[in-house]
């Protein structure tokens, strides 16, 4: 399909120049960041659906609209410095596989794939073309999680003891009506229930590939790659295929433990970090955050200091991710969420459903991924 013309586009003033593949649920915000980026912009956006490449090339203010990559590619391939893609894990291995072929840059939604094999693949040829690859991993850059990794990188809390997180929210209750998406940000109700639900109900795994996945990669970060994972998944909601609920162990030289659950009743919430809590103690003291919005630091002996951020906080993680990305393609150096270090996320994404079909500890779990990619 050729491009349509849908209004002027207005250029930063020396940026790198990119296009965004996949105009669904999460777009919004990827239009978002590429706004407030300082050296990036949009010049173009693909999706096969055309009301929602429309939509959002009225948001991101851009003028070149395709309905096939190819097109995108054919058109836009020699002047593009980097491609967003932002579509479905099942299939970020052959659009990878396509825009890299150009010889184009890539920042790749998590997770980095579906699958094992497909998590190697991508690595592989993201080594081979010798493209700058990172994954939008924002969660550690939301700010509240961001200052509890300022206080970790300074030593702050002592002797880590143990760490629990609890991640709880109702996108997915059977129960859900119309009331509860019209919250949601970016989507009228209807949208919001054929965006995520259609998606979401036919995926074999779920909620630790797609949320986990976050926590995991975040507690890799801050703490490094546990010694052994043990995991259980589960599932409440009867309209899914795959798992909506999960409990995760991690070994360090300290315990972590993870609740995930996106089917437990409680208050309508309209964003899933609501639902979050974080408890991290030390030899120093606690430092607690509160549906990844308050933190309370609590020094042993010493009087609680509490920092607020604001309600939507969770632009400003991408925003950081996506910066992180320009400056590296900009430098060409390593994105802070670059494949190698995915590859380790996934490690333990893969060993949380290996470990709980094995009913067993998964001793250095990173490794079930990046071991294999590095031998
Ligand atoms: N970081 C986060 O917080 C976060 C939150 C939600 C989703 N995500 C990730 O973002 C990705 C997309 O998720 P979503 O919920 O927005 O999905 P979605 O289904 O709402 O949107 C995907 C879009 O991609 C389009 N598409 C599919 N194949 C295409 C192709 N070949 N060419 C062009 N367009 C194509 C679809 O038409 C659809 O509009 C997933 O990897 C998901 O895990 C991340």
């Amino acid at each position: 399909m050729s491009p349509e013309d849908t209004g002027p586009t207005e250029h930063k003033a020396s940026v790198l120049r990119g296009a965004l593949i996949g105009c669904g649920y999460i777009s919004p915000r990827h239009i978002r960041a590429w706004e407030a980026s300082t050296s990036a912009e949009l010049i173009a956006v693909c999706d096969t659906n055309t009301d929602r490449v429309n939509a959002a090339a009225r948001a991101a203010n851009v003028s070149r609209t395709f309905t096939s990559v190819d097109d995108l590619l054919n058109d836009l391939g020699d002047e593009l410095d980097f491609i967003d893609i932002c579509v479905p894990p099942e299939l970020h291995l052959q659009l990878v596989d396509q825009v890299s072929a150009r010889g184009i840059n890539i920042l790749c939604q998590k997770p980095l794939a579906a699958t094992l094999a497909d998590s190697l693949a991508i690595a592989e040829i993201a080594e081979q073309r010798k493209i700058v690859f990172a994954i939008n991993e924002m969660w550690k850059w939301i700010p509240a999680y961001a200052l509890v990794w300022d206080y970790l990188k300074r030593g702050d809390l002592g002797d880590i003891q143990f760490v629990k997180f609890a991640g709880h929210s109702n996108l997915l209750l059977p129960r859900r009506d119309s009331a509860i998406f019209d919250e949601v940000a970016d989507r009228p109700s209807s949208a919001n229930r054929d965006a995520l639900m259609p998606r979401f109900s036919a995926m074999p795994q779920l909620i630790v590939l797609e949320y986990g996945v976050h926590i995991l990669d975040m507690f890799r970060e801050w703490f490094g790659e546990p010694k052994e994972l043990r995991a259980t998944v589960g599932r409440v909601n009867p309209d899914l295929v795959g798992d909506d609920s999960a409990f995760i162990q991690l070994k360090y030289d300290f315990p972590v433990e993870m609740s995930l659950d996106w089917s437990v009743p409680g208050p309508e919430t309209p964003d899933n970090i609501d639902g979050e809590s974080l408890v991290i103690r030390g030899s120093c003291g606690v430092l607690t955050v509160f549906a990844g919005k308050w933190v309370e630091w609590h020094p042993t002996g010493e009087a609680v200091q509490r920092f607020p951020f604001p309600q939507d906080t969770r632009d400003a993680g991408f925003a950081q991710s996506h910066q992180d990305f320009a400056n590296a393609v900009a430098a060409g150096t390593e994105p802070a969420s670059s494949v190698t270090g995915n590859l380790a996320t996934q490690g333990l994404v893969l060993s949380c459903y290996a470990s709980d079909s094995a009913d067993a500890w998964i001793p250095a779990p990173a490794a079930a991924v990046y071991g294999t990619a590095t031998n």
